[in-house]
């Protein structure tokens, strides 16, 4: 992290595009302003600015013009700074068990058939009949599904020294193949792929500003993006398939030159000899109980001379006497076994245990009903001071979850509030809503955890990909 002198601030903000979401965070520090003084300020919600900070997604045009023009008034910043928080003293309090609630928690018909659907993760193939590699990958949820169709893993490269260690406890067998994909050389690809022997599949998913396509391609240019970097491994390994993940924002980007980056992504795949198509999916249409769209990008070698397809969707929202689809899974399908607990209470499980919110905030939550937020309280005490009404926010029971991101165990962000019980998610119903079974071994911070499951492809939606891969390319 760095610190901003004062020249430094004002010679920075004077030119700047913020394109840096480190940037921003160091900027905010040296003025120790915090993330929600400047969304209130700024107008942009403040899940956009932490996701932006965290790497996870692009600003639009309008939301950088309006950050730096907060952060160029500097009347209005030491304003802002200086303002008290209306909330200083924080009071905790035991929150009694209501009965009617917890009536309402009550098991739903789809929870066991869901629970038996993540058994089917825990199942490793006695052989397995294909291989592949894993970029970036995080705590390790694309490579499950992938390992339990049939995948042998046999390499993993992730950044994250305390991802690693998930991604390890889970899939010992897999041979760590880099960190930081930017500082591997070229010439040591070729090595490493001796080491993991030939893949079929590379599969991936670098954050999304990983997608930065301006510039030059030079391949040994470690300030490359991600995508190339990428783009490297495929050129050794020349796998029949390779396969990305990312967040939808993706189709909006577009590069500083002007060009959409899914063509420029599509096109490069080309020049390296593969035919690549995008694919926006919601996997709450493949049997995971959560609202979250994603695109994936399959990319077929040429000489295999077949047009990437994507499996077809067996869940959705328009089911009846001659639908084929089946009904998509809610929160109650994926958590209504668990124990009911509130804020600050745990249970049997170390995962299942919730963060304690001060009173005021149960208060302004008490009484919200399911898909509403404290925002909505007709009583002006009762809502938060500044926010927007995607915070603060419960979740429905008897609908598919919201998507899980990392800040899910924040009560303030966006649609973490528990549908029942007055508090945000624990780390077990997010791993429950991603679909990771209870027996994946979740280690370190709870921060670290929290990272890897909202990070994470649901394995239950990468194991379709994956038999799908292997029965039309492989
Ligand atoms: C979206 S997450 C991938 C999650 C993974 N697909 C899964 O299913 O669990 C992207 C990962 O890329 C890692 N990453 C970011 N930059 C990287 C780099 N330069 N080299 C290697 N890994 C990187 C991040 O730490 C993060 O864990």
């Amino acid at each position: 992290m760095m610190k901003f002198d004062r020249a430094g601030y004002l010679q920075t903000i004077s030119h700047m595009r913020l394109d840096s979401g480190n940037t921003l965070r160091d900027l905010r520090d040296s003025l120790g302003l915090s993330q929600a003084k400047l969304a209130e300020a700024s107008g942009i919600p403040q899940y956009i600015l932490s996701g932006f900070e965290l790497g996870k997604n692009e600003l639009a045009d309008a939301h950088q013009q309006a950050l730096l023009a907060v952060l160029r008034n500097s009347e209005g910043l030491r304003a802002i700074v200086a303002r008290k928080k209306r909330y200083r003293e924080h009071t905790y309090v035991e929150v009694k068990h209501d009965s009617k609630r917890v009536a309402r928690h009550a098991p739903s018909n789809g929870n066991e058939a869901y629970l038996s659907a993540l058994k089917m993760l825990e199942t490793k193939p006695k052989r397995y009949s294909h291989r592949a590699i894993s970029l970036f990958s995080g705590c390790g949820g694309f490579t499950l599904g992938f390992a339990s169709a049939g995948f042998e893993i046999r390499g993993f490269l992730e950044k994250e020294k305390d991802l690693q260690v998930i991604y390890q406890k889970n899939f010992p067998e897999a041979v760590k193949i880099g960190g930081d994909i930017a500082a591997v050389p070229t010439s040591d690809i070729e090595d490493i792929k001796r080491s993991t022997g030939e893949v079929e599949v590379i599969i991936g998913g670098p954050p999304c500003q990983g997608f930065s396509l301006a510039g030059k391609r030079d391949v040994n240019d470690p300030r490359n993006a991600l995508f190339r970097h990428y783009l490297r491994f495929v050129d050794v390994y020349r796998p029949k398939v390779a396969i990305l993940e990312n967040v939808r924002l993706l189709t909006s980007m577009r590069s500083p030159d002007g060009n959409y980056v899914k063509n420029q992504i599509r096109s490069e795949f080309g020049d390296h000899g593969y035919s690549a198509r995008m694919f926006e999916i919601n996997a709450k249409n493949f049997g995971v109980p959560q609202h979250r769209e994603r695109v994936f990008f399959i990319a077929v070698r040429e000489d295999i001379n077949k047009a990437p397809s994507f499996p077809t969707a067996s869940h959705g929202e328009e089911v009846g006497l001659f639908s084929e689809k089946l009904p998509c899974l809610t929160f109650a399908d994926a958590c209504s076994d668990l124990a009911y607990i509130e804020s600050g209470e745990g249970s049997g499980d170390p995962l299942h245990v919730s963060v304690s919110h001060p009173k005021h905030v149960i208060d302004w939550l008490w009484d919200v009903k399911e898909g509403f937020s404290a925002h909505d309280n007709a009583d002006p005490a009762k809502r938060p001071p500044s926010g927007y009404n995607t915070t603060y926010k419960r979740q429905i029971w008897r609908e598919p979850a919201s998507t899980v991101q990392t800040t899910f165990g924040m009560i303030s962000g966006c649609r973490n509030v528990h549908p029942i019980a007055t508090r945000s998610l624990t780390i077990r119903e997010a791993a429950r809503i991603q679909s990771f079974p209870d027996s994946f071994r979740f280690e370190g911070s709870a921060g670290t955890i929290r990272t890897g499951i909202g990070n994470a492809v649901p394995p239950l939606l990468a194991r379709v990909v994956a038999q799908h891969l292997i029965a039309e390319f492989l």
